[in-house]
């Protein structure tokens, strides 16, 4: 069966950093970012997808710079490779001074997505479109973080056999 090819859209989100978000020095926690993350890329996959979506794995997150209470962050997601049921979402996090709006990119991830079907088994879904540039690139570095995920994934399950 052949299917059209689709867009993918970026999703976006904003939130407050609260003390409660963050460590004894003042940064927000890397679990607090990663649970934002993650929500994005659930919105992000399951937007492109019209399926229900979970988290596979999660792969090159770099923390690059700390956020700090006080800072508004926006959290931007898309979906950037299709497989046949899994996706890779890539994801960034800026942090923004709202007294100065200077703004710093303080974390990039990408996280593997598959689409479920009513039985919760993976479900065939569209395939991306790929026509910018930067999505050219994105889909790039994307085949690459999928690659390496695959043979995480043999390796760990050879070690738990
Ligand atoms: C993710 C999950 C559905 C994969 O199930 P599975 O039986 O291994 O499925 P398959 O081997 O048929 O693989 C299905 C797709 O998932 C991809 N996949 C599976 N594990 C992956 C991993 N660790 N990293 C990247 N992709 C992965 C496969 O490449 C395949 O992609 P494709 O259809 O595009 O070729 C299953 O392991 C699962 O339900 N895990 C729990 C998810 C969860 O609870 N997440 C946290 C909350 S959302």
């Amino acid at each position: 069966m052949k299917t059209k090819k689709q867009k993918s859209e970026c999703v976006s989100s904003w939130e407050i950093v609260f003390p409660n978000d963050a460590n004894a020095h003042g940064t927000m926690f890397g679990g607090k970012i990663m649970a934002v993350m993650d929500k994005m890329a659930g919105i992000a996959a399951s937007r492109y997808a019209r399926h229900l979506v979970v988290t596979a794995s999660t792969e090159w997150v770099h923390f690059k710079e700390p956020v700090r209470v006080g800072e508004r962050i926006e959290t931007t997601a898309r979906v950037v490779w299709v497989g046949r049921s899994s996706m890779v979402v890539k994801i960034d996090v800026m942090a923004e001074n709202f007294l100065t709006g200077d703004r710093r990119h303080c974390t990039t991830a990408h996280f593997n997505m598959v689409a479920l079907d009513a039985e919760e088994r993976p479900v065939r879904i569209p395939q991306l479109l790929v026509e910018t540039d930067e999505e050219k690139r994105d889909f790039e570095i994307a085949e690459i973080v999928k690659k390496k995920a695959l043979e995480r994934k043999q390796s760990i399950d050879a070690t738990n056999r």
